[in-house]
């Protein structure tokens, strides 16, 4: 069975419950708050699939406790070919619309160049922003959430990704 890492890094919690959803729905998957319980990027050969989480902050920067774990990444290089990944989190399509999620087309980036696959893709539709790093022609690179304008949505996106990621993943 394929062990499944869920990293996050979430400021005001909405990445963190995205998380834990993921979590209830992934039977035997890990969480890991990247303030709390994330030791060095070792952490990420413990596991075959990693689900990466990041609010966007800034000019579409990963949320702050992705900073010090994606320039070790950067640097150090390690291997992740074979292993899967895919990303999720928080953004605001409204206020910051001009950079909506771009954390997660950053990390997407980072990850695939250090050989890992990545899986997760979801359609554009029905969100509305003006520009986003984290856009592939008409999808996502990942899982993209809103609690500012669209949190009634917030639960059906995740369990519907969650359902998405194993089935491509065959979890
Ligand atoms: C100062 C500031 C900057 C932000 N920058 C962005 C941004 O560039 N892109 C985006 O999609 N959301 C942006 N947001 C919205 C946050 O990502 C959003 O509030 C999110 O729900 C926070 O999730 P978290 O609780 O998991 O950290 C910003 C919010 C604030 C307060």
């Amino acid at each position: 069975m394929s062990k499944v890492g869920i990293f996050f890094g979430s400021s005001s919690g909405v990445t963190r419950s995205a998380a834990e959803l993921l979590s209830q729905q992934l039977s035997g998957s890990e969480l890991i708050d990247m303030e709390e319980d994330y030791d060095g990027i070792e952490q990420f050969e413990d596991f075959d699939v990693l689900l990466i989480g990041s609010s966007t902050w800034g000019q579409g920067d990963p949320q702050r406790d992705w900073v010090d774990p994606l320039y070790d990444l950067d640097n150090e290089r390690p291997d992740l070919s074979g292993k899967k990944v895919a990303f999720f989190g928080a953004g605001d399509q409204k206020t910051h619309g001009e950079h909506f999620l771009s954390a997660l087309g950053k990390m997407n980036d980072l990850f695939v160049s250090l050989g890992a696959e990545a899986y997760g893709y979801t359609p554009t539709d029905g969100y509305t922003y003006k520009f986003s790093l984290a856009q592939r022609g008409d999808k996502f690179c990942g899982l993209g959430i809103d609690d500012v304008n669209q949190e009634d949505m917030t639960q059906d996106r995740v369990v519907a990704w969650a359902s998405q990621l194993k089935d491509e993943m065959k979890l």
